[in-house]
């Protein structure tokens, strides 16, 4: 799952649009003049599962706010694959304290994986948290806040082999109306040595395809045209019940026929499970956009054998092959690597330099091991690589993939492609920023185009991240620029 590890979104209110749960207003209580502000850290899960949270309480007559200063209730949506990610939160739970103080009556909760993962601890050493809510819990929300408003702590992290809250109809508080996450599966039952997640999310389930379809077709109807199906390891997404069966492949062809004009995409693959039935599936809906997030996490097979990846360097390329058989050279493909992990010898490191080599990722999620309490690794092995090693590899690796993203972005210069405009561009309010299929950022100029739309762009020009290009239309470039 790619991570927005340093990012910290706060919810745009985005109240009387469509997005908002017209049922729940009818409901509106007595609380209907409270106010929650959520801000989310870590991965897109938790970004979608935010949105699951601002429904579960809207529909008890909340309403989701920026400001905090009017703000009754605040929820720190928390991420703990990495330690860093958890002393972000202590830190920003200092930051609240001092709010809290000044305001009396402010509550403060603490969901997803650091709740489930610290639960009492939160309550008792954090004193200043009132709600603490694990992953599978999000339903109890409004009795749970009740409480604490009652002056009692509200906690509940029970996992569970079921909740896919399929029936909720998210809230989209990260929005920019155009591109939005499904979540199709919870929880994970690979045990990578390295990985809090198994004990966070617990065990896996997929959702049921009806929900996961009318979900897609609801948020096409509203305007939106890219959805990305969301799961730990969605080549494992399965589906069953008394008279069907639907693997992952077999969903992503009911999404994709939803319409030509809805893009979607998916996240994340196990290069352990993903299957040349889902390529061919891509490659047969232009729709289905090309591109394959893969995490590979190290090159060296002894290193991967640790991490219980359960499969071997061989193995993936083998994958990274059939991926360029079946979709061609245009099929975007990124990574995470993870430089450090236990026992790591600079020949396991010059082995993951070499697979990066090999395979010219077009991107990679990079990372230094940390260890977690709990996880197999922390049991059984000895966390023995020195930080400034683990620091100079990450450095070795992240210049690699710089110089590979370089590699990858020259090839599309004077290609043509279909490009969905999300946003104006961060650097410059002249140009519009989209992805093409492969995932790519794109920028070009602004002229009379508009949010949601596809335009066809010529690339121009590059930088490691970004694609430059002009808009074609009738086959001619609309204007040429200067970069
Ligand atoms: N330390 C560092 N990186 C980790 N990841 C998962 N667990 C850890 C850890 N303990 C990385 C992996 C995974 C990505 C989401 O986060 O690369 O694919
Ligand atoms: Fe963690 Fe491995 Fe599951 Fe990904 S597949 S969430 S890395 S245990």
């Amino acid at each position: 799952m790619e991570f927005l590890t340093e990012t910290k979104i706060i919810n745009e209110s985005r109240q009387g649009e469509v997005y908002s749960d017209t049922s729940a207003k009818a409901e509106l209580t007595s609380r209907s003049n409270r106010k929650f502000l959520l801000e989310t850290y870590g991965c897109q899960m938790n970004f979608s599962d935010s949105e699951i949270v601002a429904s579960v309480l809207s529909g008890e007559g909340y309403s989701p706010t920026t400001d905090y200063s009017t703000t009754d209730l605040i929820l720190l949506n928390t991420c703990s694959i990495r330690e860093n990610a958890e002393l972000k939160i202590f830190q920003r739970l200092k930051e609240l304290n001092v709010m809290k103080k000044k305001k009396p009556g402010l509550l403060i909760g603490i969901l997803g994986c650091m709740a489930e993962r610290l639960k009492h601890r939160l309550l008792e050493e954090e004193k200043i948290v009132d709600i603490v809510v694990g992953p599978d819990a999000y339903r109890d929300l409004p009795k749970l806040v009740s409480l604490a408003e009652g002056g009692e702590k509200g906690i509940n992290v029970l996992l569970s082999r079921e909740e896919t809250y399929a029936d909720i109809s998210p809230v989209r508080i990260h929005s920019n109306g155009i591109t939005a996450f499904i979540s199709i599966m919870r929880g994970c039952d690979n045990m990578c040595s390295f990985c809090v997640v198994p004990f966070t999310r617990g065990r896996e389930r997929s959702r049921n395809p009806e929900t996961i379809v009318k979900e897609a077709k609801e948020l096409f109807d509203k305007g939106f045209n890219e959805v990305t199906l969301l799961g730990q390891n969605v080549d494992s997404y399965n589906w069953s019940d008394t008279t069907h069966k639907l693997n992952f492949s077999g969903l992503l062809e009911k999404v994709a026929i939803i319409h030509p004009e809805l893009r979607v995409r998916f996240m994340t693959s196990h290069p352990k499970d993903m299957s040349d039935e889902v390529l061919l599936t891509m490659k047969k809906y232009d729709n289905l956009c090309k591109a394959v997030h893969l995490p590979v996490q190290s090159g060296s097979t002894r290193i991967l054998e640790l991490m219980k990846r359960e499969y071997t360097r061989e193995w993936y390329l083998d994958r990274i092959k059939s991926i360029r058989n079946i979709l061609g050279e245009d099929c975007g493909i990124t990574t995470d690597i993870m430089a450090g992990f236990c026992t790591e010898t600079e020949e396991d490191h010059q082995q993951t330099l070499s697979l990066m080599e090999q395979v010219n990722f077009d991107y990679a999620y990079t990372f230094v091991y940390s260890e977690r309490p709990g996880t197999l690794a922390e049991r059984n092995f000895k966390d023995d690589i020195p930080e400034e090693i683990k620091k100079r590899r990450l450095q070795e690796i992240i210049a690699l993939q710089n110089k590979c993203s370089l590699i990858s972005n020259q090839k599309d210069l004077h290609k043509r492609y279909q490009v969905l405009i999300e946003s104006v561009s961060k650097k410059s309010s002249a140009f519009l920023y989209g992805r093409n299929s492969q995932n790519k950022g794109v920028v070009f100029p602004k002229d009379e185009n508009k949010f949601g739309e596809y335009v066809e762009v010529e690339v121009l020009d590059y930088s490691i991240g970004t694609l430059k290009g002009v808009v074609i239309t009738n086959n001619k470039s609309l204007a040429q620029v200067t970069f």
